[in-house]
């Protein structure tokens, strides 16, 4: 239970409008030859949305005492990456979706052609700016600490991590028949789990958390990151896609494979309740606490976008 509902909105407001202006103020010029990429890029991560992964990088920083030069390019980094992934997942080729955080999708407006490449450069982008973190750190341990970071950052992104789980989702898309509870798993904790898991490790990296903390947050970030996905699959089904600010309904009418369409929404919606208070547990086991970021992990299952 959040102890005070009110209290905890106006404070994840506040959290959320600071996490915004880190991620703009690492947002590229729109000036030069290649100024239509660049408003394309920035179309995209201007468009909002949850800013749920670079404030798990601000808040589990403030947790293990990371300073704002080191986390503020990660937090930028990550929300970029995770926009690239939304913006080639809308594309015709893959989801063909329409609408995203509210808008047209950066496919419907700039053209696919524009944004194939403006995921391409906001991916590229992405590692410029986690690089800036490396000229902040200050001595041998932190420069090991902030490689530690950019390797997490890179794994889970890629072939193993969440490029691995689309391209899982994208087979199973072909040939529905094909996915079992196992294939399911596998997807989720890729294309999900893993950019959810930057946002939950890299701040205790670039602290110097103790191992056992790690490893529980590694933990924390597959339960919460399965949990998401499935609350994910829910929201296409019962969501309002004005709140959403995308299609919904699309899951259903696609076929796809989802945890809903395999059990069913009130055990979806059971196993999401389970998974974060796994969670929760985890999260209250480590060496360091925090009321806040405790709260924002409880309101995921009862999110409505
Ligand atoms: C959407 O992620 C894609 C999934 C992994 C389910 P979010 O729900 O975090 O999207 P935004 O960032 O708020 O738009
Ligand atoms: C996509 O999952 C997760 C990504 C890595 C982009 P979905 O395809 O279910 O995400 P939405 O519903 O389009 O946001
Ligand atoms: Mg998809
Ligand atoms: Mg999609
Ligand atoms: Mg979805």
């Amino acid at each position: 239970m959040i102890s005070n509902e009110a209290e905890f909105k106006k404070e994840l407001a506040h959290r959320q409008q600071e996490t915004e202006d880190v991620i703009r103020a690492f947002l590229p010029k729109e000036e030069g030859y290649a100024e239509r990429v660049i408003e394309a890029m920035n179309y995209s991560v201007e468009a909002g949305g949850k800013r749920l992964r670079p404030l798990f990088i601000r808040e589990v920083s403030r947790m293990y005492g990371v300073r704002a030069q080191l986390r503020e390019p990660f937090m930028a980094a990550l929300e970029m990456i995770h926009t690239y992934s939304l913006v080639h997942d809308d594309l015709p080729a893959l989801d063909n979706d329409q609408y995203r955080r509210g808008r047209k999708t950066t496919w419907a407006v700039y053209g696919d052609d524009m944004a194939v490449i403006a995921g391409d450069g906001l991916l590229n982008y992405a590692y410029e700016t986690a690089l800036k973190a490396l000229r902040e750190a200050k001595d041998r341990e932190e420069t090991l600490r902030v490689t530690a970071a950019l390797e997490l950052l890179a794994k889970n992104a890629g072939i193993y991590g969440m490029v691995g789980g689309q391209c899982a989702d994208l087979q199973t898309d072909r040939d529905p028949s094909s996915v079992d509870e196992e294939t399911l798993l596998y997807i989720h904790r890729n294309k999900t789990a893993a950019l959810i898991d930057s946002g939950l490790v890299i701040g205790a990296v670039l602290g110097g958390a103790p191992e056992s903390d790690v490893r529980s947050l590694h933990a924390i970030a597959q339960n919460i990151g399965l949990a998401f996905q499935i609350e994910d699959d829910i929201l296409d089904v019962t969501g309002n896609a004005k709140e959403l600010g995308k299609s919904v309904g699309k899951d259903a009418q696609e076929g796809k494979v989802t945890y809903v369409s395999m059990h069913g929404l009130d055990a979806s919606r059971e196993q999401v309740r389970k998974l974060t208070d796994e969670s929760l547990k985890l999260f209250d086991s480590l060496s360091v606490s925090d009321d806040f970021l405790r709260d924002v992990l409880e309101m995921l299952v009862t999110r409505t976008r």
